[in-house]
């Protein structure tokens, strides 16, 4: 490490911009503070940052080998997330850089959210909203579902799933999960019973995901998983937008099989969140198809799209940025930091 190693927060907005203008970590390191993702950053201010030890990310910065190889000094990669689906972990591996996440943070600002999204998707609270802002009152078009006594089906129970578990079984629902590591305490404390994955998509009214994206699971709610649920089923998505199949989703929703869908990720999210045209110049087929499929999508009145806002409470961002900080702090001084990979 540098006598005062060169630190770059990237995807940074104004609030961890003025969090770390008090922040003690600017004395012992030359941190460079950009709103822009790291991808977006031009060749010559990517040059400018060659020897950055540590980098502070967010989800919209594609940290991919491409980019990653311009830092031949990078020791750390510290995501203000707890996914880091948008890294280069065999990268990192390679070539000895550690990659730590905020985990844990969410559990009640995320399930909170995803809760919020049900409702507001089961009591079509936006839909009559927007008709009533366009002088439309026909209740009869608002007709909503109780979630008392409807099935909930949580794929994966860490700290947001179990959470909104708790919110699902206070709400009078019946809960179900899948999970390779189940949580007992659910079990014990009578709020979820686990099953496997394929009964669960057979006997939910609403699939809410809670699991991260990995090779294995990407885009696991297609066609053929939504051919298993019930019809008129609810999915509520806060997890990452890989695990669903736009074009098989729209598809789906427009037939009438899938009632409602929250999602608050998309899979090419960044089309829409950053506009990022540039991606899309470089891609494939598929890109342009699936990014079709999202604009689609957010046409459709019974599905509720945000842009990856989530975790997006002062509460939770409170937590993140002191964790970030604390983490890259701890690194620089030599202290033991919990690395993912
Ligand atoms: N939208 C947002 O703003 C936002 C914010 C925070 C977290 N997230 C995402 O939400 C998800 C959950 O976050 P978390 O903090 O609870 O993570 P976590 O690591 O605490 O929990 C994830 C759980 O998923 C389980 N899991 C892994 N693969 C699975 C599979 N194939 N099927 C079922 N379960 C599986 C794991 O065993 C674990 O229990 C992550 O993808 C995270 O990136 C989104």
């Amino acid at each position: 490490m540098g006598s005062v190693p060169l630190v770059i927060f990237c995807d940074a907005d104004e609030s961890t911009r003025s969090y770390l203008e008090q922040h003690r970590v600017r004395d012992v390191a030359n941190c460079i503070i950009f709103h822009e993702c790291l991808n977006d950053l031009g060749s010559e201010t990517l040059r400018q940052l060659s020897g950055a030890e540590i980098i502070s990310t967010f989800v919209y910065s594609n940290l991919s080998a491409s980019v990653l190889e311009k830092f031949k000094n990078l020791k750390l990669i510290a995501t203000r997330s707890t996914g880091y689906n948008n890294i280069d972990l065999n990268y990192c591996r390679k070539h000895g850089i550690r990659v730590a996440n905020v985990s844990g943070y969410g559990e009640v600002t995320v399930a909170e959210y995803a809760m919020g999204m049900l409702l507001n998707l089961t009591r079509k609270i936006e839909f009559a909203n927007n008709k009533l802002r366009n002088g439309i009152v026909k209740v009869e078009d608002d007709v909503g579902i109780d979630l008392c006594g409807k099935t909930v089906g949580i794929i994966g129970t860490g700290a947001v799933g179990s959470y909104f578990a708790k919110l699902c079984h206070a709400f009078g629902c019946n809960t179900i999960a899948s999970d390779p590591f189940p949580n007992q305490k659910l079990v014990d404390s009578g709020i979820c019973k686990y099953v496997d994955t394929a009964a669960l998509l057979r006997e939910s009214d609403i699939v809410a995901l809670n699991c991260p994206a990995t090779d294995s699971n990407y885009h696991f709610i297609g066609s053929d998983t939504i051919a298993m649920m019930k019809d008129g089923v609810y999915i509520i998505n806060i997890a990452r937008g890989e695990l669903i199949d736009p074009m098989a989703l729209y598809e789906a929703v427009v037939a009438g099989k899938v009632k409602g869908a929250g999602l608050d990720v998309l899979d090419y999210e960044n089309v829409i969140i950053k506009n990022d045209m540039e991606s899309v110049k470089s891609s494939d087929q598929s890109f342009a198809l699936y990014s079709l499929a999202n604009a689609k999508l957010l046409q459709l009145p019974n599905v509720i799209i945000t842009p990856h806002i989530a975790f997006n409470s002062k509460d939770a961002i409170l937590k993140i940025l002191k964790t970030n900080t604390q983490i890259i702090l701890d690194f620089i001084d030599g202290k033991p930091v919990t690395s993912v990979i």
